[in-house]
């Protein structure tokens, strides 16, 4: 047993969740991946991962529009930061964020 389980913790795993290029400035793609549901948003060449669901009611964040980073969520208008995942009323309410890295060989999301 490692040190990490006798904790019950686990390291944190890369995902690969998109080729390179595979979404455009200003897509979006939806992964459904380990149990969950992540809005993957491209911006220029900076990539974001959120959960794909609203503090609110959960609805699809990553069917919102997105604006200067920040991206409403199309039931309710409820808008969060893409950098941090701050709700934008109540910035200490936050939806969770996900690492992303990007490179010649795809997108990858840290889980
Ligand atoms: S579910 Fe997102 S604002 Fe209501």
């Amino acid at each position: 047993m490692t040190e990490n389980e006798s904790v019950g913790l686990s390291s944190p795993q890369e995902f690969k969740v998109a080729e390179a290029g595979e979404i455009a400035d200003g897509g979006t793609k939806i992964i459904n991946m380990v149990g969950r549901t992540i809005a993957l948003f491209r911006i220029k060449n900076e990539y974001f991962a959120i959960a794909n669901a609203c503090l609110h009611r959960g609805g699809p964040l990553g069917e919102g529009e997105v604006r200067d980073y920040e991206v409403t969520c199309p039931w309710h208008g409820w808008k969060y930061n893409l950098l941090d995942g701050s709700f934008s009323m109540i910035p200490t309410l936050r939806v969770k964020t996900f690492k992303v890295k990007a490179t010649i060989e795809g997108v990858f999301v840290e889980l």
